[in-house]
């Protein structure tokens, strides 16, 4: 293997810091160097540290998947996509279920950033049919079904991509258009316990179905040594 080829491959690998406070999520950043140049920021860690974090990311030459997973009226959704944009974020999540409005704000909002992308959340992998039922989506649906109807949306309202777990990607891959991402969460390396990823798959399966990037968490985050764990995914990754 080559040295682009490695460059290559971890460059489709984005980190989740999980973290609840800015220490531990500076610590990983530094643990894992300069091999990991993607990092997802949630909720968690935008909430216990602010979007300082995030220019602080971007500074050190991160690209940041800034996952708000947004879903409110187009005006607000708008606001805080264009705050991310500023920040220099390369990513942010907008809620396809949330319909065409909703997403379609986003992606407008999103123009003047060039770097910026919008990707749409179909279904959250932990979902279930059983978790349709219990909201009232029912009828013809099965998970696929409506991961493969909500990403249709996405792409039609101009989204640059969507998330997907490791099941759907294939499907997605065979409907969507060559540039439109695929994002995929929920992804776990051979032998590990799949945790709460209810469609887990490994990191070589996801990318070889038609995933863009791989999300990875715990698997490199929880690790005893983060920097081995990343290498072990970046391996995973090799054809
Ligand atoms: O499980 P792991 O720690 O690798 O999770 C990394 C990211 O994947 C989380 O930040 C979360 O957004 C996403 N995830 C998901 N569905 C789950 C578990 C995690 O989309 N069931």
């Amino acid at each position: 293997m080559g040295d682009n080829d490695a460059v290559e491959r971890s460059s489709q690998i984005i980190v989740a810091l999980d973290f609840d406070n800015r220490r531990a999520a500076d610590e990983m950043v530094d643990r894992l160097g300069d091999q990991c140049r993607f990092y997802k920021v949630g909720m968690e860690l935008l909430t216990a540290a602010g979007p300082d974090l995030i220019e602080h990311l971007v500074a050190k030459g991160k690209e940041v998947f800034l996952d708000l997973k947004l879903f409110e009226i187009p005006n607000s959704v708008a606001g805080a996509v264009r705050v991310a944009g500023a920040l220099g974020v390369s990513m942010v999540t907008v809620h396809s279920m949330g319909g065409i409005g909703i997403m379609s704000a986003a992606v407008e909002a999103a123009r003047d950033f060039p770097r910026l992308r919008v990707l749409a959340l179909t279904v959250v992998t932990s979902m279930t049919s059983s978790d349709f039922v219990d909201i009232g989506v029912t009828g013809s649906t099965s998970t696929e079904e409506q991961v493969l109807r909500l990403a249709r949306l996405a792409e039609g309202a101009g989204c640059h991509g969507v998330i997907a777990s490791p099941q759907e990607t294939g499907p997605l891959r065979g409907v969507l258009g060559a540039r439109t991402l695929i994002v995929t969460p929920g992804v776990a390396l051979p032998g590990e316990s799949p945790s709460e990823h209810a469609r887990t798959g490994t990191p070589r399966a996801a990318v070889a179905a038609g995933a863009s990037y791989v999300v990875v968490g715990r698997t490199i985050t929880r690790a005893a040594d983060p920097a081995a764990a990343f290498r072990l995914v970046r391996a995973n990754l090799e054809p």
